[in-house]
């Protein structure tokens, strides 16, 4: 019954606005943790994909660039609830899944936080993240565990989809990604409400969190990318409601 009463209430329109603003701000004891590992395995010259209004804190011996898929003024329009933060600049407009404007082996580092649930194609994203450090560069991401999101009713996405995607690209599934988004984050319960919302978001090409995970599919992810692409996992962390891991590129 309690059970009934409470989980109606964290499913109520009101909570909807709590759960986006607790994504939004993040604590310092969180950030903090963040900068701990920067400061240990981010030097030289890097970018950054997907900072918005949270860039991450790097130490005064790295020079970061900002990637993004809008422009700053167009960034605005998509996130209206950060209206009253100041955004990164964005020194490059581009998609972070293939970085296609980025040489490879060009970066000392390069860092994705709360990025990789937008993509479409992560394992894609993941060995372009690769291609284009050099050999010793380092990928910093940090990756949100559902459990602690406004993603935790939805189901976790497995290994096998991603490599799907991979394989097949990404149109297949995209739809159902939506339709899922507009179902279990925008409580949508009929048939037609959750078309009508999915439908708008696909309109306004809002990115959504694709796919979700714990720290056991992010852990089973990258052992699995590991018997391919030419890197070492150097850190994996729990930080609160993330883990952040730390890949190197192989020297050779
Ligand atoms: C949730 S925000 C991450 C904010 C911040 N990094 C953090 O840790 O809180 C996701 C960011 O990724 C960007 N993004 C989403 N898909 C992208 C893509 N395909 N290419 C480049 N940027 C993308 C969004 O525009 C947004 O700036």
């Amino acid at each position: 019954m309690l059970r009934q009463v409470f989980g109606g209430i964290l499913r109520s329109p009101l909570v909807r606005p709590l759960r986006r603003l607790k994504a939004i701000v993040r604590p310092d004891s969180f950030l903090k943790t963040r900068k701990r590992v920067a400061q240990k395995y981010l030097h030289g010259e890097g970018i950054e994909v997907g900072a918005l209004h949270n860039p991450l804190p790097t130490p005064q011996s790295a020079r970061v660039r900002f990637v993004d898929r809008m422009s700053v003024e167009d960034l605005r329009r998509q996130y209206p609830d950060l209206a009253t933060l100041p955004l990164v600049p964005v020194d490059i407009v581009s998609d972070g899944e293939t970085l296609s404007s980025v040489p490879d082996q060009s970066q000392d580092f390069v860092i994705g936080n709360h990025f990789l649930e937008h993509c479409e194609d992560p394992i894609g994203t993941l060995k372009n993240f690769l291609r284009v450090v050099r050999p010793g560069g380092v990928v910093y991401c940090a990756v949100p565990d559902k459990r602690f999101t406004f993603d935790r009713d939805r189901p976790l996405t497995t290994l096998e989809h991603l490599i799907a995607d991979h394989q097949n690209g990404p149109a297949v599934s995209r739809r159902g990604h939506y339709e899922e988004y507009a179902e279990f984050v925008h409580d949508r319960h009929t048939p037609e409400d959750i078309q009508a919302m999915a439908d708008h978001l696909i309109e306004i090409g809002y990115s959504i969190h694709y796919h979700v995970w714990t720290q056991r599919e992010v852990l089973e992810l990258l052992g699995w990318l590991s018997r391919t692409e030419p890197f070492d996992v150097e850190l994996v962390l729990k930080n609160e409601g993330e883990v952040i891991a730390i890949l190197r590129k192989h020297l050779t």
